[in-house]
């Protein structure tokens, strides 16, 4: 059956079988291989991309589930050719590590942020808990997630004047009729 799916921007129809994974659609057909498989089982988290900005286990969800829905990859995740906040911030605070579960951790906290951009360490932590780190830790990654959040909202407050700039000014405020008290 066809699949039509945007998937970082691009529109592809792909034939499939009904039991094909989402994950394997982005491997195997669309060469998107920053995706990785950990475990098959819902279990690890590396395989997590998002579908309609929903962070969600592509080791476990058919491709048939994505038709007619936007799919971003870690490989999307650049912005205008370049490394997004949240990839700066993992390449600053080391939250790369193995690299291995990278991709999902990172698309799980582009979730996050995109809901809460200023979590507290513990909603980090709990976001992330569905994204295993077999190999040195969280701490790095949580402070790179929180250090994305602080970059995402210093961007949007540097914006801000622009947007009040075009703002028209505000009426006079009323003055106050009587003497001094
Ligand atoms: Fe999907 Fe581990 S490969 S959760
Ligand atoms: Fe990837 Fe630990 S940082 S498994």
């Amino acid at each position: 059956m066809q699949v039509t799916v945007n998937v970082n921007g691009t529109g592809s129809t792909v034939d499939v079988e009904p039991r094909l994974l989402l994950v394997h659609l982005l491997r195997e057909r669309l060469g998107l291989t920053g995706t990785h498989i950990g475990c098959d089982t819902t279990s690890c988290g590396a395989c997590t991309v998002l579908v309609d900005g929903v962070a969600i286990k592509s080791c476990t969800y058919l491709a048939v589930q994505a038709d007619g829905r936007s799919v971003r990859t870690v490989e999307g995740l650049v912005e205008g050719g370049k490394p997004s906040p949240l990839q700066d911030a993992f390449k600053e605070h080391h939250g790369l590590q193995c690299g291995f579960c990278t991709p999902g951790m990172m698309l799980t906290a582009e979730a996050l942020l995109a809901d809460n951009p200023d979590p507290s360490e513990e909603e980090v932590r709990w976001a992330l808990s569905g994204n295993l780190c077999r190999c040195t830790g969280y701490v790095n990654i949580v402070r790179a997630v929180q250090a994305a959040g602080t970059a995402i909202r210093s961007a949007a407050v540097a914006a801000a004047p622009e947007s009040k700039a075009a703002e028209p000014e505000p009426a006079d405020a009323p003055v106050m009729a009587g003497g001094s008290q």
